[in-house]
């Protein structure tokens, strides 16, 4: 499974796969709400129980260019930004509706400065688009819609024509590929064949005008179509494996949140720590994967305490550490699976393989699989100290007398853990 390319696809990943790491953004009236970005739904929530949101959206205190420094600081390369949601309100100044940011307090297109701001800082842009629509007057009631338990369920979705709302879908995913300049990721949200699938979206018709208007445009795996897409793309859990499709490696990409829901939840008390994120992100890289790590603005459009803490602390990490995650991906088998509680990253490009310790163990640090005659030298990346390598024959024979042979690599590490939540060892190897 390593170090066998996936097949090439017609978007361009080539940045992709080196850069690994990029925020994606939730981000629309549901985050008023505070309690998830689905409270439409799960509260069965009519258009008129829900309507405050809209008239009362005022961000005030949104500046994208502080979004853009701090996911700039955590190492991140580019972004994902909710241009629609599940709930139908569009973040832009779509002409297709009346929905939208510039007729809230808001009352102006809240997209395209947020592009220029991480344009600004050499990020590439992405923009998340729902498929699914709970406002659109057009858009059949089906077991996800917010009025699927309705008494008048059956008057209310009469009238309805999806061949319309696809023709807005179209019309809508037209604008932000012509007049949001380069787009680079497109990601599209989501299907639930046979109800909603690729004959309600007319996937293979808005596939073509995608690749018409941006033929190498990176596009996610949601449109329910069997090829066309460019990337996988699991959510919420960590494979146990690089992501395979039909046996052959493909370009993936975890997305993660930090708490469960992705739009702004105030109540939600399951953050995951600065430490676990970061071994998130190695976990990821380790099996040659992107992570896509969300983060939930508020209704008031600032980054909360929480995430910028998480944003902090993954950044003072990757300030020491990026080398061991740009760039890099699974090492070769033929380097045997990395010690105990640990992650190898690799760069092929430079040769360097990178051992990031979950754990810190006491003394001994086996690299089983490495002959020690292959390691040129090797330091711990947070400050560049040296770590030296053991004989581990001779030193076995010290103190039991007896002589076993062992064809791996020992480094001998300091008894205290270096002062970063995920130390790591920068292995460098001749040839
Ligand atoms: C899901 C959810 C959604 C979220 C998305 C991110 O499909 O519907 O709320 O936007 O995943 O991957």
């Amino acid at each position: 499974m390593s170090q066998i390319q996936p097949d090439p696809t017609p978007g361009d990943t080539s940045w992709f796969t080196h850069d690994r790491f990029g925020m994606f953004i939730h981000w629309g009236i549901y985050s008023m709400g505070a309690r998830h970005e689905w409270l439409k739904t799960r509260e069965e929530m009519s258009d008129a129980a829900y309507a405050p949101y809209f008239d009362y959206f005022d961000p005030d205190l949104y500046d994208p260019d502080a979004w853009a420094e701090a996911a700039s600081d955590a190492g991140m390369k580019y972004f994902v930004i909710t241009t629609k949601h599940h709930d139908g309100f569009c973040l832009w100044d779509s002409e297709l509706t009346d929905y939208k940011a510039t007729n809230t307090p808001a009352n102006r297109d809240l997209i395209r400065p947020m592009l220029d701001a991480f344009r600004n800082r050499g990020m590439r842009a992405g923009l998340y688009h729902s498929l699914i629509d709970w406002h659109h007057p057009d858009f059949t009631i089906d077991r996800h819609h917010p009025q699927r338990n309705h008494p008048d369920r059956e008057a209310l979705d009469s009238g309805r024509d999806m061949s319309r709302y696809r023709d807005y879908l179209h019309g809508q995913v037209r604008e932000l590929l012509t007049g949001y300049g380069d787009v680079d990721i497109l990601w599209c949200d989501f299907s639930y064949p046979p109800e909603k699938g690729r004959d309600a979206w007319g996937s293979e018709e808005l596939y073509k005008i995608i690749r018409s208007l941006r033929p190498n445009v990176i596009m996610n795996d949601r449109l329910d179509l069997p090829a066309g897409w460019d990337i996988k793309t699991p959510e919420q859990f960590q494979p146990r494996h690089g992501v395979e499709v039909n046996g052959k490696p493909v370009v993936w990409e975890a997305c993660q949140t930090f708490s469960g829901s992705w739009g702004y939840h105030r109540d939600e008390a399951s953050w995951k720590s600065t430490e676990m994120l970061v071994q998130m992100l190695v976990d990821t890289v380790s099996m040659g994967g992107n992570l896509l790590l969300n983060v939930g603005p508020t209704g008031r459009g600032e980054l909360d305490a929480r995430t910028m803490e998480r944003l902090r602390g993954i950044g003072k990490w990757m300030r020491y550490h990026k080398k061991a995650i740009y760039g890099c991906t699974e090492a070769p088998e033929s380097f045997g699976p990395p010690p105990k509680d640990c992650r190898y990253t690799w760069n092929p490009v430079t040769k360097r393989l990178y051992v990031h310790l979950f754990a810190w163990p006491f003394g001994q640090l086996y690299l089983d699989g490495i002959a020690p005659e292959r390691v040129a030298y090797a330091h711990l990346l947070n400050d560049a100290s040296e770590v030296l390598r053991q004989d581990i024959e001779a030193w076995q024979h010290d103190f039991s007398g007896e002589k076993r042979a062992y064809n791996g690599t020992a480094l001998r590490l300091p008894v205290l853990k270096p002062d970063t939540c995920v130390p790591v060892i920068e292995v460098m190897l001749k040839d």
